[in-house]
């Protein structure tokens, strides 16, 4: 049958479902070429305006997961998981979960991206580690995860091309905000990655990319069943972002409230939870146990021996960072050079932040970009960044400030100062509102 993408788009238009030939004929088609940017634009208004059912969405999934190279880890003797949070304030998890879950048994190839908006980036944390490669050479980066048990990386131009394309195209035609593309756009990445289970992280509140609980769990919902459907074991969380989850936010500041949680040395409470809690589903998820309890126990006993700082510092070690990193993170992460206390406007009781406002206070410190082609400041930022319920006042700042210069600092204080509320009534959130896990588990 001659396939004509005009036909599709304008099946799709009309309410139409697809047929997973349909969906895959059309992004291989634009993938070489053969299908135009105007027509996946318009493609994407359609699937915006009709949505999907979940085997289309399975199917532009996998399509886009094979629009480039999909990795092989059949060499490895155990089960390959990844861990992927929707994005959030002081969200340092993934430098914690990728050596617990190694230190566990299992194989972390994380690729991870860079900051998007107000939200921090996994890559951008580690380029504040001198010589760590974020792009290493394919074999550096398999010898890695095979010999050390994870690597953490960016994005490899191999990995799912055409959602790139189809993601810059969205950026500019409003067609972001669609939960099957958004499905398809995150999970084509992670499943070209060739895992066997993938732990989501879906957060919810002021501070994330779904802001009420009901939007949250229906992008957990729409991940879980379309990656199940694709053939990796996946589970999710929702977690709160009403506030930032480390008492950092920042590049080198949350790399080294990392390294300090990972050595014992000081572990904010949420922070503990919600990586104890991802690292548990997931080892449940690869098969490693049946119960989340006895995971759970295993993980913590990990952290708490040792292990996973280890394993940390040999990645780092192995992907061209300092041998002695744990040891002496001092003598590497330069620190700012205006490093004081945000004053908070009046005494009380902190009753709510706006967690994007933290974030953006961080972005006009230079710790993220306003274009894409920003060049990052890893040293600035916030640390001491005080909870939902703790008490401010004369001798209590909000948080201390790491900034460049000083026309910064007075900016990003006065951002940080507006984002906390001290006047109304607390508002609590659960940590971990939900736990969605395929049946079974
Ligand atoms: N993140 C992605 O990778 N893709 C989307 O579509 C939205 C967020």
């Amino acid at each position: 049958m001659v396939f004509l993408p005009q036909e599709v788009i304008a099946r799709k238009r009309d309410g139409e479902i697809l047929s997973p030939e349909e969906i895959r004929h059309f992004i291989r088609g634009f993938a070489h070429g053969t299908v135009s940017h105007p027509q996946a634009a318009a493609f994407a208004m359609a699937v915006y305006f009709q949505d999907m059912n979940i085997e289309e969405r399975v199917a532009l999934t996998e399509a886009m997961r094979d629009s480039g190279k999909v990795l092989d880890w059949s060499d490895l003797d155990g089960p390959v998981v990844d861990k992927h949070s929707t994005g959030g304030v002081g969200d340092n998890v993934s430098l914690m979960l990728a050596p617990i879950l190694a230190a566990a048994g299992v194989y972390v190839p994380m690729i991870s991206g860079r900051g998007l908006g107000h939200t921090g980036g996994t890559l951008d944390k580690f380029d504040s580690i001198p010589g760590y490669m974020t792009n290493p050479d394919n074999a550096v980066f398999r010898k890695t995860v095979r010999d050390i048990g994870c690597a953490i990386i960016g994005q490899t131009d191999e990995l799912a091309p055409a959602d790139r394309t189809l993601y810059a195209i969205r950026d500019v035609t409003a067609t972001v905000e669609n939960i099957s593309l958004i499905t398809a756009s995150i999970l084509s990445k992670k499943l070209a990655a060739g895992l066997d289970a993938l732990i989501l992280d879906v957060k919810t509140g002021s501070g994330a990319f779904m802001k009420t609980p009901r939007q949250s769990r229906e992008l957990a919902e729409s991940l879980v069943t379309v990656a199940n459907g694709a053939g990796v074991k996946t589970g999710a969380l929702i977690t709160d972002m009403n506030e930032p989850l480390a008492s950092a936010a920042g590049n080198a500041l949350e790399m080294r409230n990392a390294v300090d949680f990972l050595a014992g040395v000081n572990q904010d409470e949420r922070l503990r939870e919600v990586t104890l809690d991802l690292c548990a589903a997931a080892l449940v998820l690869a098969g490693k146990h049946t119960s989340l309890d006895a995971a759970r126990s295993q993980c913590e006993g990990l952290l708490d021996n040792g292990a996973a700082a280890e394993k940390f510092g040999q990645m780092v070690k192995a992907l061209g960072g300092p041998a002695d990193f744990i040891e002496k993170m001092d003598a590497y992460l330069t620190p700012a050079p205006i490093i004081r206390d945000v004053v908070a406007r009046k005494a009380g009781t902190v009753s709510a932040i706006n967690t994007r406002g933290v974030g953006m206070a961080v972005v006009a410190l230079g710790g993220g970009r306003r274009m894409p082609t920003d060049k990052v400041d890893h040293a600035v930022g916030f640390d001491q960044l005080m909870g939902i319920g703790e008490q401010v006042g004369p001798d209590t700042p909000l948080a201390r400030i790491h900034a460049r210069d000083e026309t910064s600092a007075a900016e990003a204080a006065r951002r940080l100062t507006e984002a906390y509320d001290l006047q109304g009534e607390v508002q609590s959130t659960p940590l971990i509102a939900d736990r969605i896990m395929p049946e079974g588990q």
